[in-house]
């Protein structure tokens, strides 16, 4: 199987043939998404969530994005690699941020970096292009900024905020962005936006009308203790299935039962 390229994304939506991504933050997960022929893998920050136990994204540091996407890279053959730009390790300074963006790819071995936002972190987008890194943007709801956007709240329900939206799309593209993840937004706001654009869109709760779909892994497959956002579809029930594992094997220990002949030298 070919390497995924942002080249490879742009071809496919010029061909109508829809990006498959997810999210992936350790090794023998990257070899299942490269088995399974997925085309991006995003190291996403969510594993301050998913794996680190924070509340939210916000403590995330590029050095966890480092060691994460490390981690990925190792068995990584396929899916376009990305790595997430942690909040504030971009949007202050862009010289920093071509510097910490140039961490993630010459140590952490990511192909393209995503960051949130629009019109705000063009300055940081600049820079970043110049070091030769590829960029995915992402708009709409932004997890960095939750404390502005006052808590994880579907964006782009208004007129105002649509036309900014799509205004900030448009630049993130005219800036040299190869892709945008598109998150909870109204079906038709990413439509529309879609539309407009040449290079591909990537929703995660914005609908079926966009040029992908991205999901956390732990949420699709059913890992996660807390119930998932609406637009979330469990494939697994995997927690479930582990809990019930673990407390099969406490009670063979506990009866003594484990291990038998059969599992002794
Ligand atoms: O951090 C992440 O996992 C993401 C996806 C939700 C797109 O940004």
């Amino acid at each position: 199987m070919d390497k995924v390229t942002p080249v490879t994304l742009e071809e496919m939506k010029r061909k109508g043939e829809p990006i498959v991504a997810l999210t992936c933050y350790d090794a023998p997960t990257s070899a299942l998404l490269d088995e399974a022929g997925i085309d991006v893998a995003l190291v996403g920050d969510s594993l301050g969530n998913v794996k680190l136990g924070y509340e939210n994204t916000l403590p995330v540091t590029v050095w966890e994005m480092r060691h994460y996407t490390q981690a990925v890279k190792r068995r990584n053959s396929r899916a376009l690699l990305v790595s997430d730009m942690p909040y504030l390790s971009y949007e202050t300074d862009p010289r920093e941020a071509a510097r910490n963006a140039g961490i993630l790819m010459k140590e952490g071995g990511a192909e393209a970096v995503k960051v949130e936002g629009g019109r705000r972190i063009l300055p940081a987008i600049q820079m970043i292009l110049k070091a030769n890194v590829p960029v995915m943007g992402h708009l709409g709801l932004t997890p960095q900024s939750i404390r502005r956007l006052g808590g994880y709240r579907v964006q782009g329900r208004t007129k105002e905020n649509a036309r900014e939206l799509i205004k900030d799309a448009k630049a993130l593209e005219q800036t040299g962005v190869f892709a945008i993840v598109l998150e909870c937004i109204p079906k038709d706001l990413a439509k529309r936006i879609t539309n407009t654009l040449s290079i591909p869109t990537i929703g995660i709760g914005a609908g079926r009308f966009c040029d992908g779909q991205i999901l956390v892994i732990d949420d699709m497959l059913g890992l996660s203790d807390a119930p998932p956002p609406k637009f979330v579809k469990k494939y697994a029930s995997l927690r479930t299935q582990a809990l019930k594992a673990v407390l099969r094997y406490r009670k063979d220990v506990k009866t003594r039962r484990y291990p038998s002949v059969e599992y002794s030298y």
